[in-house]
């Protein structure tokens, strides 16, 4: 049986326009517009992509946005200025510094340099602790859309093996305490994990978050498992693929999320979701 595939495009359409009905009214009402910054240091071609469709993402769901570029050899303290500046700055609600940074920069001290109330990623140490602790602020964008996307599909959580192929501190990590929150009982596997099959056939949730081309394959599925599908990589012919090999465990999952059109476009959606939850704050 070929598996049911969770359409992220589809979700992210249906999200983003609630979310730009939310933004209008609340500058109708308070004369408010959700706005974020997004901070891009050096010219890495998917970091340019990505700050890219982030704006662009804003300016469609009716935000406002504020795209700061540095060259790659920009003295750190730079950078920390304009965080400093936009931590002050009442009208923006939101301030992303798009990772990786170049290595003259301490990425750790970058991101706490951001106030942990405009922190939408979720990456502020404090944000990390209160997602850790179960009440959190922020809910970095991958794994939240990753749990928006379980909702729709109508996925069970409640005692369901959930399985994480890597250990990110942007997803793999956040993702295990968001699916424990909902009380799966989580695996967290990584590169030195011994034997990747023994445990993915276990999952009735597979997430791949490791960024190695199609390297769960359909005989490392359990029939009928959701698997979601957080790689964005290429192939040696250009073409974009995932960390699973579609092909061969779509015929194994009950459920499945392709790249592209699967987790990406929700990324973009939950930083949105973030940017304006963040908005409103400031009016309680
Ligand atoms: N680089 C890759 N993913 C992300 C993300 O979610 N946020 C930021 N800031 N940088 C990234």
């Amino acid at each position: 049986m070929t598996a049911r595939i969770l359409d992220g495009n589809a979700l992210a359409a249906e999200v983003r326009a609630q979310l730009a009905e939310k933004a209008a009214a609340l500058k109708a009402t308070q004369g408010v517009t959700p706005c974020l910054a997004v901070i891009l240091v050096g010219e890495d071609p998917a970091s340019q992509v990505y700050v890219r469709n982030k704006v662009a993402a804003c300016e469609k769901a009716g935000f406002r946005s504020i795209k700061e570029v540095y060259p790659p050899n920009v003295e750190p303290v730079e950078v920390l200025a304009k965080i400093a500046q936009l931590n002050a700055d009442p009208s923006v609600h939101g301030i992303l510094v798009q990772l990786p940074l170049p290595k003259q920069f301490d990425a750790d001290a970058v991101l706490e340099a951001i106030s942990p109330e405009k922190d939408v990623d979720g990456f502020h140490a404090e944000n990390v602790g209160a997602l850790m602790q179960g009440n959190p602020r922020f809910i970095p964008c991958t794994p939240y859309g990753v749990m928006k996307m379980l909702e729709s599909g109508n996925v069970p959580l409640k005692g369901a093996e959930a399985v994480i192929v890597g250990r990110s501190n942007i997803v793999g990590k956040p993702m295990a305490m968001l699916l424990l929150a909902q009380s799966c009982t989580v695996t967290v596997c990584h590169s030195q994990s011994k034997d990747l099959a023994f445990h993915t056939k276990r999952a009735d949730i597979l997430v791949a978050a490791v960024g190695r081309a199609r390297m769960i394959t359909g005989d490392m599925i359990k029939p009928g498992a959701t698997v979601i599908d957080v790689g964005i990589n290429r192939t040696p012919e250009g073409k974009l693929c995932g960390d699973v090999d579609f092909e061969s465990a779509k015929e194994v999952a009950g459920l499945i999320t392709p790249v592209p059109g699967g987790v990406g476009p929700m990324t973009i959606t939950m930083l949105l979701a973030n940017t304006l939850e963040s908005a409103e704050r400031t009016l309680k």
